[in-house]
């Protein structure tokens, strides 16, 4: 029998509930250490460990057929990918924010300045509905270092607790989006795993409905 190939994030705040919803839901994993793949007991899944920003691609290609993701990194690059369901945890929001002691105004005062983001999607077609033209400076991690070594005046990343933009003296002055943790399917997806698919979607159902 076909296995539905699950994909979760390998290391980083998703991993640790994303592994519990799965447990939750009767699916074991026995996750040998630097296993990148793990058959489920009991259930005909498995489990890839990837990196976030790699599973939109793999949904696409139907490399893997569902993936337990952030809202976030779908809207940045999953056209095409369903949600199905919402999962009710890892809630953060995507923000842009300048630095403390900035007097902002509004969208308008970023006009031609200089924005550092690993979301460059999002951030600009967010410009874009609002008519502003702004420099994007892609990179891939730590992006709240930008505006304090002088590689950018403002940043967009995602904001969970604040303690990032606290630390590095910065604040947020518009949300682009909200986004949490979601099950997101390939758009090429066999009747047979259609029919697994939707078993881990009944139980996870009923999971969140104990849990609120
Ligand atoms: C993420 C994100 C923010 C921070 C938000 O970074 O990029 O920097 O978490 O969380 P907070 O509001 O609770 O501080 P992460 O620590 O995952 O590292 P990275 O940016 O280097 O990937
Ligand atoms: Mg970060």
């Amino acid at each position: 029998m076909n296995k539905l190939r699950v994909a979760v994030q390998k290391s980083g705040r998703l991993n640790e509930d994303s592994m519990q919803i799965l447990k939750d839901i009767g699916i074991y994993i026995d996750n040998g250490i630097d296993q990148l793949k793990a058959s489920a007991k009991g259930f005909p899944v498995e489990v890839f460990y990837l990196r976030n920003g790699d599973i939109p691609q793999y949904l696409k290609d139907g490399v893997v057929d569902a993936a337990i993701i952030g809202e976030n990194v779908l809207v940045e690059k999953g056209e095409g990918i369903n949600v199905v369901e919402k999962l009710g945890f890892s809630s953060c929001r995507v923000c842009i924010a300048v630095p403390k002691g900035d007097n902002y105004n509004g969208i308008k005062d970023l006009e031609g300045k200089r924005i550092a983001t690993s979301y460059p999607n999002t951030v600009q077609s967010f410009l874009d509905k609002n008519n502003v033209n702004a420099n994007l400076h892609i990179i891939n991690g730590s992006v709240e270092i930008a505006p304090n070594i002088g590689l950018a005046d403002a940043i967009v990343d995602i904001v969970s607790s604040g303690s990032t933009l606290f630390k590095n003296n910065l604040k947020e002055v518009e949300t682009i989006l909200k986004s949490e943790a979601v099950l997101a399917v390939s758009p090429v997806l066999s009747a047979e795993k259609q029919a697994i698919l939707d078993k881990i979607r009944f139980r996870i159902q009923s999971v969140l409905k104990g849990r609120s």
